[in-house]
């Protein structure tokens, strides 16, 4: 309602009360390029593929079961093997389309009677998109000479490969309006309507980056949002610094020194994917199934859905492939943008700092790792007062950054040989398309009681808490940090969790992660996020 009262105020409908009055710091001809909407700059490779033409295509013919429409990607599918009602696009991985988490070993409380929601940090990924370079299996088949396939495959015949790159799909945009109405429903109270600044949102300069920031405002504001908000670009490009893609800037992330994780996956994928090759090879003359191909099928399994609605590579593997396929991805990832990489701490920790620095109400004004010191020093490009922070940025950087948090649940080495259903890692369940991170602060009028059925503690006075939720589910900071308590809330006393945080930096060890001449550690050496010192 707030909304709107502010919409009739500017038609001049309503003048009784006080509304938002937007005073304009910026002018729209020649905004500095952080503001920048038009033309973009540095917003990387954006080329397009075919369009999707669901209506047509979309073939699944399920027997003795209910109808289930389209919603909008056609994820009905027989998958053998499927035994408990599974769902393989949960086994997806990095490229999950986005469902909230099944949880993080607790269960989630209301608030206690008199508490309140003060402050709210999102960062939130990107929407699903295109991979972001080609999948060579495409080639690969167009290049084929007399390539013929047979039963399961015949429809290969007839196949093209027609995805772009890097690009939000139409699924990535819905994914981000639906997180912006999620955030508005959640939090809609927190946006003051007599404030007299526009908010400020920041995001990257990359094209899906910025459409997934406006996808989310339109989805939170509705498609007036530049009426309310300022979304601020920050440039995502090798060599600047930037907290929402800190990657690009630590030497070390992306050479040998963080190959644990992904040599680990590609040896797992290599035992894997054999019985799969095995029965494409027996369906196919002239084009051989190894385990790259195959790997490569699974990942156009999600690629296609998410850009055209439906694939038939999904239901060409069993259960337990899609399980072997999401397990590769977690140790990929717990390898290179977790607990056992040693750059991890150093790529999250620069957005670390900003969110404490937020939460203080502080600038920062000295570098902290891959933070750009001349936007985070600025109330204009960094505003400390604003109970509505939203942030958009990569799924690896979001990843480093709960790393760099010191979330030790998500530390636990799993077997690079064999696969293991109880692990500390299930990426798509952290950080798949559209992931979101919350952080809130909450005002209870007393201390709360761990043991949440005995309500507030009858002595003490106003007590801040501090709550992770990931993908709409709580993550216990007491498995992570003793001295949080063994809350069933899993929430955390706002100056314990500062006192926590204080190491964050130092833990990192930036300087030396990030630039230093250290053997690169095998799978399982590194077990902090940082290097062995
Ligand atoms: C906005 O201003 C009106 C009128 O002064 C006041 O009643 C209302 O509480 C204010 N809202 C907030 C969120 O400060
Ligand atoms: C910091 O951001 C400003 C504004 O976008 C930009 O001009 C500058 O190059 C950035 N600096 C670094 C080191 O990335
Ligand atoms: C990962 O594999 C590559 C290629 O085989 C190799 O050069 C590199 O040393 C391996 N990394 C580690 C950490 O063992
Ligand atoms: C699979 O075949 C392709 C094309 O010959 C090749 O580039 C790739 O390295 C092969 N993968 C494996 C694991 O041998
Ligand atoms: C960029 O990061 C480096 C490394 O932390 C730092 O030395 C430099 O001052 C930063 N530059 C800006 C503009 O923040
Ligand atoms: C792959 O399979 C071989 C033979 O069964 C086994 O020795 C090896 O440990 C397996 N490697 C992985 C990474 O699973
Ligand atoms: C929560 O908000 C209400 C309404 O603004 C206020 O009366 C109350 O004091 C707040 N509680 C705390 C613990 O700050």
């Amino acid at each position: 309602m707030a909304f709107l009262l502010y919409s009739l105020a500017l038609l001049g409908l309503a003048n009784a009360s006080p509304v938002m009055t937007i005073v304009t710091t910026i002018t729209t001809s020649n905004p500095p390029d952080y503001f920048q909407t038009t033309p973009e700059i540095f917003q990387g490779p954006t080329p397009t593929g075919k369009e999707p033409f669901l209506r047509q295509t979309d073939d699944v013919q399920l027997s003795g079961v209910t109808y289930i429409p389209p919603s909008p990607l056609e994820t009905q599918q027989p998958i053998q093997g499927n035994s408990d009602d599974g769902n393989i696009f949960t086994l997806l991985g990095n490229i999950a389309p986005y469902h909230p988490s099944p949880g993080f070993g607790i269960d989630e409380h209301p608030l206690p009677e008199g508490a309140n929601v003060t402050w709210v940090n999102m960062i939130a990924r990107h929407g699903s998109r295109y991979p972001t370079e080609p999948i060579e299996l495409g080639a690969a088949l167009a290049d084929a000479k007399g390539a013929k396939f047979s039963g399961d495959l015949e429809w290969l015949n007839d196949w093209k490969y027609s995805l772009g790159t890097n690009i939000l799909s139409s699924n990535g945009r819905q994914e981000l309006y639906d997180n912006g109405v999620l955030h508005v429903y959640n939090y809609g109270q927190l946006f003051n309507p007599n404030q007299t600044k526009k908010l400020v949102w920041r995001t990257t300069t990359e094209d899906r980056m910025r459409k997934s920031a406006e996808n989310f405002a339109a989805g939170f504001f509705g498609l007036n949002y530049a009426d309310y908000v300022d979304l601020e670009f920050i440039i995502d490009e090798e060599g600047y610094n930037n907290s929402l893609s800190g990657y690009n800037v630590c030497e070390n992330n992306g050479n040998l020194r963080t190959t644990a994780g992904a040599n680990a996956s590609a040896a797992f994928v290599a035992n894997y994917t054999l019985p799969a090759a095995a029965r494409l090879n027996a369906l196919s003359t002239n084009f051989h199934w190894n385990s790259t191909w195959i790997y490569s099928a699974q990942q156009l399994c999600s690629y296609e859905t998410v850009n055209l609605g439906y694939s038939k590579w999904c239901a060409l593997f069993t259960y337990e492939e899609w399980q072997d396929f999401e397990y590769s991805i977690d140790l990929d990832f717990i390898g290179t943008f977790g607990f056992l990489s040693p750059t991890a701490r150093a790529v999250g920790v620069g957005y670390v700092e900003e969110v404490l620095a937020k939460m203080r109400h502080h600038l920062i004004t000295q570098a902290t790792g891959s933070d750009n010191v001349t936007l985070d020093g600025r109330e204009r490009t960094f505003p400390t007062h604003q109970a509505l922070n939203f942030d958009f940025s990569h799924e690896v950087n979001i990843f480093a950054a709960l790393t760099a948090f010191g979330l030790t649940q998500f530390a636990e080495p799993f077997s690079p040989e064999e696969y293991t259903e109880d692990r500390s890692v299930v990426v798509s369940a952290m950080t798949p398309f559209a992931a979101r991170f919350d952080i809130e602060m909450i005002e209870a009028p007393r201390p709360v009681c761990a043991d949440r059925t005995r309500g507030l503690y009858e002595e003490g006075g106003k007590t801040t808490y501090v709550h992770f939720i990931l993908n709409q589910r709580t993550i216990p900071l007491g498995q992570s940090h003793a001295a949080c308590g063994d809350r069933d809330d899993g929430w955390c006393e706002l100056e314990t969790f500062m006192k926590w945080q204080a190491g964050a930096l130092e833990e990192a060890n930036y300087d030396y992660a990030c630039n230093g001449d250290y053997a690169p550690p095998a799978y399982g050496d590194v077990r902090n996020g940082a290097p062995p010192s």
